[in-house]
Parts: structure tokens; sequence; C-alpha cells
């Protein structure tokens, strides 16, 4: 093997050419990554009609004892259901409620990690026409362990209040649930129940453990929030940013028909814009242009879908005083963030209305904002694109040998036009089942690929991010999470070489090499002509990544089965040969 490390062969790594990709899937946001702990929270998950679905909200004791049902009464005007119990036990009269009250509880998105020492805010608004004396306790999973318990007991709820109180957890239980429950006869209402550990990071809502995954990554981009989860089924469900942001008690969530789950939208455009800027990467903000998966606005009447992301634009980056930077401000951020990519649509290219619609987007922001750089989804890898944009989408889901040998898919195109934006690239079906070793090394090859042309490439991330295991809709992913565990497949650590792919002030060389095959193969590298091994001053490290069997997967019984292993390779020196091990990704770095 020759490397060719003279200057002269250099290209500048672009600041952001590795990134990662976000979306709301899987429940990497809701029930993920956005440490929020009570699903359905304001009961509105059957949409704005009643009977709304109250789902995973469960009732504790039977008709004799209570009566629930959903109104349309909430104090709330974007979300008006209110959950209405009427209690008709109490502790004296001919219907004596059971031992611990009537009530309901909410088990948080397949079990609440409650963890000992730990202190847990919980807000909801409530209202009875007499007096409430109510428990709130957060038990493990078959309700009877009380891990942290309080009351409220007011005479003084005829309108809608808002209860606040923290709850210090006794226990620990990965799968505890919240309780409402009381002994007092009465009808009370309830909405907008909330449950966040205290511990998220900086207090801005993400859960500490994936949030340092992703940290760990030091990506220099973030796409959000899709994906498909972006474009909808149809339009009406899809992730429109106006009802995403301001107090999350006045959010009216809404029904990611793709996916096929509810999110209340706690994390919603503020949220995302907060976390790129959490972890140092450029938000890169995907937007609807009006088409979806089966409907599509026309042209002719797209306007206010351009007004309503040129609006996004400036909650984003528009000066406190304006109209949508001021509800930012409002949110604690008066600082614009630093937006500067957005991509129109995703995956919509050849659908009939894309380009129409496509122009009008480009347009309009090219106007109101020049440095934005904006992103087709047109791919202009096999031919120039027909229509004006900064860089195109490109997307490759494929089986292992087509992924390897797709690192020379960026040789031969174009220098002169938009660069590629490989938002989303993995190997998937048979080869990578849940996550492989396979998957990983096919990866590595196609992404040293991109690497070796990121004059023409710009952005690279994996897709999926996350995945909770209790909804794995799309396989494989990244970031393998439950309420309490996680760890990275295979792929998460092939990301990892690249982490300094970006951005390094330190001064030394990574050669990378994939050994796709079944053998052992032994290297000589030679730099500007002279052989390393010769060269006594060289210190060498070596981080590999392998398995002893090629479909070999990380879990959360094994999660550091198939991780990169750095060693020293001083013994290495003065020998003229470097064996690179059977199906393995290894990276060799050379101090200089
Ligand atoms: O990454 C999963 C899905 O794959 C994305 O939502 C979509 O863009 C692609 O089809």
């Amino acid at each position: 093997l020759f490397i060719n490390a003279s200057e002269t062969s250099a290209k500048k790594i672009p600041e952001t050419l590795f990134g990662i990709f976000f979306e709301e899937i899987n429940h990497a946001g809701a029930g993920g990554l956005w440490a929020e702990l009570v699903s359905n929270r304001g009961f509105e998950a059957g949409g704005p009609n009643t009977p709304s679905n109250i789902d995973p909200w469960s009732i504790i004791g039977d008709e004799s004892s209570l009566i629930v049902s959903t109104e349309r009464t909430s104090y709330f005007p974007r979300n008006k259901i209110a959950l209405r119990m009427e209690v008709l036990c109490d502790n004296e009269g001919t219907i004596i409620c059971p031992a611990g009250g009537v009530g309901i509880y909410n088990p948080g998105f397949w079990g609440m990690n409650i963890e000992q020492g730990k202190t847990y805010k919980l807000v909801f608004y409530v209202r009875s026409e007499g007096s409430i004396d109510l428990s709130v306790s957060l038990t493990g999973s078959n309700g009877l362990q009380t891990l942290a318990s309080a009351n409220f007991k007011d005479s003084n709820v005829s309108n809608w209040t808002k209860m606040e109180v923290l709850l210090h957890a006794q226990g620990t239980d990965a799968k505890s649930r919240l309780q409402l429950t009381t002994t007092r006869k009465g009808v009370i209402w309830f909405d907008q129940v909330s449950l966040m550990p205290t511990d998220t990071y900086k207090g801005h809502g993400f859960r500490n453990d994936l949030f340092e995954m992703m940290q760990d990554l030091r990506p220099g981009f973030i796409r959000f929030p899709g994906g498909c989860f972006v474009e909808g089924e149809w339009l009406r469900n899809a992730f429109r940013w106006k009802a995403t942001v301001g107090p999350w008690e006045e959010r009216p969530g809404h029904f990611g028909d793709v996916w096929h789950y509810w999110t209340d939208d706690g994390l919603g455009h503020f949220e995302f814009l907060q976390l790129a800027e959490d972890l140092g990467a450029a938000p890169v903000w995907v937007f609807n242009n009006g088409v979806s998966h089966n409907d599509q606005v026309d042209t002719s009447s797209v306007l206010p879908f351009v007004q309503e992301i040129l609006d996004g634009i400036e909650f984003a980056r528009g000066e406190p005083q304006s109209k949508w930077g001021s509800l930012r401000a409002s949110m604690g951020h008066p600082e614009p963030f630093d937006l500067k990519y957005v991509a129109v649509g995703n995956e919509d290219c050849g659908k009939k209305n894309y380009i129409g619609n496509y122009l009008k987007f480009y347009n309009a922001i090219r106007n109101a904002y020049p440095d934005i750089k904006i992103i087709s989804n047109c791919d202009g890898s096999s031919k120039p694109l027909d229509h004006p944009a900064d860089m195109y989408d490109y997307h490759i889901y494929t089986g292992a040998n087509n992924m390897f040998s797709s690192a020379r898919k960026f040789d031969q195109v174009s220098r002169n036009g938009p660069k590629a934006f490989v938002s989303e690239y993995a190997v998937t079906g048979n080869d990578a089942s849940n996550g492989s070793l396979l998957a990983a090394l096919a990866e590595a090859g196609f992404v040293i690929g991109l690497e070796k042309n990121c004059d023409a490439v710009d952005m690279a991330s994996y897709a999926p991010l996350f995945v909770n295991t209790n909804d794995r809709t799309w396989s494989p992913d990244a970031i393998v999470f439950d309420s309490a565990q996680m760890y990275g497949t295979p792929s998460y650590w092939m990301q990892h070489f690249f982490r300094e792919s970006n951005e390094d002030s330190k001064k030394y060389l990574r050669i990378k090499v994939v050994n796709f095959g079944s053998n052992n193969v032994t290297l000589k590298i030679f730099i500007d002509g002279v052989e390393l091994n010769s060269v006594p001053s060289l210190g060498l490290t070596k981080t590999e990544l392998t398995s002893s069997n090629l479909m070999d997967e990380n879990s959360f019984q094994a999660p550091k089965k198939v991780i990169p292993v750095r060693s020293s390779m001083e013994d290495a020196k003065g020998k003229t040969d470097i064996v690179l091990s059977p199906y393995s990704f290894t990276a060799f770095d050379l101090l200089m």
C-alpha cells in the first residue's frame, strides 16, 4: 500500500463532513432522547375529537368506583382535550374506595426509569368542583412498591390550577409508573401531566446518556427532524414547526403517520436548534415543501407553506424584536441560532409538484437569506441538476457488497456543480440484521470513499440514529436503547473512527483500511517514498474494529462485543510488515 502524504495531494476536509441525522422514528425522541417520562401527557393522542385516545394511561379502579371520560374543556386552546374523572367512592359512604384509592396511571414509554437518589419534577393541571385530596406517586411496575410520593389537598381549584412538586426517588425501577389517585368522592379534571428528571443535559431536556452518545461522535452537523417524518403519509400529519414551539403545555402534539405513533412534540423546533447548539453541530433543518407520501399542494397554492418556512427561519435567526425571533427569545434563547442549512423536502424528487414547489422555496429563501445553503432532493451525482441548489441529497440503503463497492461512487462526479449531502446511508437487510460487524465494515469502506471525495461530498450521516427496542420499526440503527440502558451498534463505532476528520488540531496522519476479505492482509506503508517502519521516530497507534464472527452484534447483555480496540504498535517498529486481520476496519495513527 502506497500512501501519498505529500501536501500537494491533500484535500481539505469540510468542517461539516461527518454529522448525524436525527429522525423521530423508532421513538427516537418521544420516549428516547427527549427525557419526558409521561406518554400522551395531554390525553390528546386521539386527536381533537372526543372520545380521545388516552392510551397508555390506564384506570385504577372499576366502573363501580369511578367513571373516566374525555372532554373538550381544557384551559389550553390548542389542545382542548382534558380528562374527566368522576369518583363514586370514598372512605365513608356506601361505596368504599379500594385500598390505595382510585385514579389513573401512566407507564411512560414501556416503563419509566426511576432511579434512587434522583429527583423528578412533576407538573400537572387540575380542576374540581369541590376540594381535592390527591396522592401522586412513582411506583414500581406492578403499582405496589412506592418509590416517591406527594399529596395535594386544595379547596380552591374551581379554575384550572397548575400543580408542581419535586419527587425524590427512594428506590430504583426501570419500569416504573406515575399514579394519580384519590379516595375523595367528586369530579376532577386533569390535563397536561409532565414528569421530567431534573438531571437532563444542561437542563435542556435531553436524556444524558443518549446525548453523550451523540456528542461522542463530535458531529459537524445534525439533520432534523426527518426523514419521512417530515413528509407524513398525509400532509395533515406532517411535522409543522409552529405547532411545536412555545410553552410545552400549549403544544397540540401530533400523530406521525409514517412511523405510527403520537408525539406530544416536547422535542420541537426550538429544542432541535438547542440540541444542535449543545452538540456544537451545524443545524440542518429539513422541512415539508407541500409534498407528503400521498398528497401534494399545487405549486400555485404553495405560498402559505413557503411563508411558514420563512417564519421558521426567522424563529431561528431573527432579532429578538422580530415577530418570530421574539418567541424564541421568550423561550430562553435571545441570541439567534446559527441556522445555515435547509433541505427542501425528503426523498420527494420526481413527485409531480416537487420542482415547482422547490423553486418557490428556493427563490424566497435565497432572497431573504442569501447565506443559507439550500439542499435539493434531486440526485446530482449522475447528471447535473436542472435547478439551482447548493447541495443535493443522496440516500443509499443496500446490501454489504454493494455498499462496499459504492466507495467509488463519487470518484467521477463533477467537481463544479452542487456537492453531495449523503444524508442517509446504511447497510440493510440480512447483511445487517439488527446491526452487524459486516454492515459496519461495508459502511466503513463506503465512508472512506466519501472522505477521499470530500471535494465532491460536503456532508454525510448514517441513518437512522436511534431505536427504542420497544418500537423497532426500522432496523438497523446506530444507537439502541430502552428506558434505562443503551449501546452502540458496530455501525455506531464505525462512525467513531471518523470523528476526528471534521476538525482536529493535533498533527498526525491517520490511515484507515478495511479488510473486507476472510484472509490476513499484509501491508507495507510508504509515505512519500519512505517505508513506515524504517522511520523510527514515528509513534504508531492502531485502532481495530473486528470480531470472531462477521454477523456479530452488540446487545444490552454484551454492549461492547464489537467495539474499536486501541493499541500501541511499538513492537511493530523496525518490522517490515503490518498485518490486517480478516474482516476488520483498522486505523493507524502516526504522530508526526
Ligand atoms: O431512515 C429511515 C427512512 O429512510 C427515512 O425516514 C427516509 O428518508 C428513508 O426512506
